[in-house]
């Protein structure tokens, strides 16, 4: 288990943003391509929709825009950032996207880097990020969690092509001395089943030379043994979550907000039964945007905080979980401005 108690300094959330495509693509739509249908879909995952980026955009576009708008609601000059950190696995480069991001944003002070993690990456960029805040070597981070999984699906698939969609999300982070906002964390992999859900490489040798041979770099669709993996989410889940709240002694009834990466309805019902959370408190845009993958936990707090249902102070209780295996969790005070 990492834990925050071995850093110096605290860490504030003091910004969110977030952007998702333009083009909206319904259960009903996505029926005239595959064997599917509205009631199948919304009952078994509660999704209803989901958006998918188009010609005229970019998964660079949208992590900008999601990260500016996180140092606008902060109120940070872009050369005060230090650091940004892109969770995705879908990046546009595979050298990483975040050097563009970088320099989109005009942050010339800040180092750049990706990270991947699937849909745990935001939850695992968040705390990497925390490592240089608390220990003092750097004052501000950009979080970014981002996806274009409809680059990956095979859109000929109904078992995994309704669950998935594109979208940008990210937080502003900032080191304080004072009153830490992120309380507790843990972080975990289990490579052993990572078969159950994965984006796996193709074994494609062609001929170089005579006598050698070079492998051709592309990739299979996304590939899922969904009734293992929504095991995985319901069995995990509750256990980090309940390590956590065991350890720094917070009874669940004082969380404000469950905070889920925003896979399906039935996990978020069944991760909230666990510890007798109301559902009025179980944040969830599933319906509108189905799974972004490294964006959902992002995308979901910035729409809270938009519509002020998330107020300063608020007690958050978040996350994420998926291919790799990956899963973690945090307990963190939200303190931005709104
Ligand atoms: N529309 C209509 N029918 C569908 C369908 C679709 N989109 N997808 C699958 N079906 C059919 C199957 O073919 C199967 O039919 P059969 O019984 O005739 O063979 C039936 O529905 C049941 O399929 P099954 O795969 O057993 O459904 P399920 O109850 O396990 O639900 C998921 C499927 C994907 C919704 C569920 O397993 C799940 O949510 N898993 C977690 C996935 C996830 O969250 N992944 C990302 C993690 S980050």
């Amino acid at each position: 288990m990492i834990s925050n108690s071995q850093c110096d300094r605290g860490i504030s959330f003091v910004g969110c943003g977030s952007a998702t495509p333009q083009k909206i693509i319904t259960n009903d739509q996505l029926s005239q391509r595959v064997d599917t249908n509205d009631e199948w879909i919304q009952s078994r995952t509660g999704i209803g929709e989901r958006r998918v980026i188009s010609e005229n955009e970019s998964l660079i576009d949208l992590a900008t825009h999601a990260a500016l708008n996180a140092v606008k609601m902060a109120n940070w000059d872009v050369k005060t950032i230090d650091l940004i950190i892109l969770a995705t696995s879908t990046p546009e480069d595979l050298f990483g996207s975040s050097p563009k991001i970088q320099s989109n944003l005009g942050a010339s002070n800040a180092v750049a880097f990706d990270l991947t993690a699937a849909c745990s990456g935001f939850l695992f960029a968040l705390i990497t990020a925390s490592q240089y805040l608390a220990s003092g070597s750097m004052k501000r981070a950009v979080v970014i969690g981002a996806d274009q999984l409809s680059k990956w699906v095979d859109w000929d698939d109904r078992k995994t092509c309704v669950l998935f969609g594109d979208g940008a999300g990210a937080v502003a982070v900032e080191a304080v001395n004072d009153e830490t906002g992120l309380i507790g964390y843990d972080l975990k992999s289990d490579g052993s089943k990572g078969d159950c859900l994965n984006l796996s490489q193709s074994n494609n040798f062609l001929d170089l030379i005579p006598g050698a041979s070079y492998q051709k770099g592309e990739y299979f669709p996304i590939k899922m043994q969904g009734k293992e993996v929504y095991k995985f989410a319901v069995r995990e889940v509750p256990i980090i979550l309940g390590e956590i709240l065991d350890k720094y002694q917070i009874k669940s009834d004082k969380i404000d907000w469950l905070l889920l990466h925003q896979a399906n309805q039935r996990i978020l019902d069944a991760v909230a039964s666990r510890f007798s959370i109301p559902s009025e408190k179980v944040l969830s845009n599933l319906k509108f945007y189905g799974n972004t993958s490294a964006a959902t936990i992002p995308l979901m707090l910035d729409e809270a905080v938009r519509d002020q249902r998330i107020k300063s102070g608020d007690l958050i209780a978040c996350s994420g979980f998926g291919a790799g295996l990956s899963w973690g969790a945090a307990l963190f005070y939200w303190h931005g401005p709104y």
